[in-house]
């Protein structure tokens, strides 16, 4: 399966009827797949810590009767981990790992906590991974318009002979198959995303914080800096994705525009970097660093939160959605 681009076509939501799904958390991804499922007709049991945790009144409000981890996990033909992935592994081996009915299917959003050894399911269920490849309350609104969010499905255990029909319908039955989700291993899921997340989050994010910082510095109101720093690429974004970059820049984009990105955009990147980071992600080293920060308690990031949010782009990001809402 790896490599191949699967549609609506290749699915078949049958393979779920009389089975029971248990979504095992219910947060920014959990919830809104949870719902797009339900449309679908999904047989829904939503699995959440204890009744003070903020996603079981979140169920509630959704219309479900939420119930614990282990019970829904001992119910369910497909359990469907949806938990933050740091404390995947604890709730994992209390809650989980025992109760798995044999030959169900163990399904993930991220392939890291199997990938880095974490969590170690038993030989006795299938594991299959699917992931929508945006944010949540996007699942839901492309599902809702009928649309659907591209995706990211594998298969690392197969022990029913239709894992692969099960992680399928899984992904019908959120819309992801209306546009396409493509076949991957658990290591490129993991790894690519991780690698996604350090080179093309991180270094549109630090980017732009550049070009606002520079201009300030450079004696340009900070209004304006703002504008050119995040809005600008707000509106390009999707164009480019539309009509493809060559279209835009040679044809969409002013000669000013086109002449700018093609000579002076390539002294902005530092390919040496982008591949040292993809190298040290292969490695592990990512991984590593990431748990190691996590078990301290996060200081690192917590530290750097402060930092940003007292920011002089934050501030002025801040002034204007008071002054002039989002548009
Ligand atoms: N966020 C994304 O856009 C995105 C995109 C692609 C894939 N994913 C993957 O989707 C999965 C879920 O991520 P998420 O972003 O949806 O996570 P999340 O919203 O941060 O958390 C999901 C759930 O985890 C529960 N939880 C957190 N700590 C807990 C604890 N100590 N005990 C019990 N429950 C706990 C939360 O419960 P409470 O609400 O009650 O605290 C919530 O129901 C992850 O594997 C992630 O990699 C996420």
């Amino acid at each position: 399966m790896e490599n191949q681009i699967f549609l609506d076509k290749d699915a078949d939501l049958g393979v779920l009827e009389n089975k029971r799904v248990a979504i095992i958390g219910y947060g920014i991804q959990g919830r809104p797949q949870a719902l797009c499922m339900r449309d679908s007709g999904v047989d829904l049991l939503i699995g959440i810590g204890s009744p003070d945790r903020p996603s079981w009144a979140a169920a509630v409000e959704d219309g479900f009767e939420p119930v614990s981890i282990s019970e829904a996990t001992a119910q369910a033909d497909l359990t469907y981990i949806l938990l933050a992935d740091p404390p995947q592994p604890e709730i994992y081996y209390e809650s989980i790992h025992n109760n798995l009915k044999p030959n169900s299917t163990l399904a993930f959003c991220h392939g890291f906590n199997v990938l880095y050894g974490a969590i170690t399911p038993p030989d006795n269920v299938n594991v299959v991974l699917f992931v929508p490849n945006g944010p949540g309350h996007t699942v839901r609104q492309k599902y809702l318009d009928g649309s659907g969010i591209y995706g990211a499905i594998s298969v690392e255990q197969d022990v029913t002979g239709n894992a692969v029909d099960m992680v399928l319908a899984l992904a019908k039955s959120v819309g992801s198959l209306r546009v396409g989700s493509v076949g991957v291993t658990f290591q490129q899921e993991t790894e690519g995303d991780n690698f996604e997340e350090q080179v093309l989050y991180g270094g549109v994010i630090h980017l732009m914080k550049a070009t606002f910082d520079t201009m300030v510095a450079g004696g340009y109101p900070p209004h304006f800096a703002y504008a050119k720093a995040i809005r600008s690429l707000r509106t390009v974004v999707d164009v480019m994705d539309d009509i493809g970059i060559e279209e835009y820049i040679s044809r969409r984009s002013s000669r000013t525009c086109e002449f700018a990105v093609r000579t002076s955009g390539p002294r902005v990147v530092n390919y040496e970097e982008v591949q040292n980071i993809f190298d040290e992600t292969e490695r592990g080293e990512f991984a590593a660093n990431w748990m190691h920060e996590w078990a301290l308690g996060m200081p690192r990031l917590h530290r750097m939160r402060r930092t940003g949010a007292d920011s002089q782009m934050e501030q002025t990001g801040r002034e204007w959605r008071d002054q002039f809402g989002e548009g």
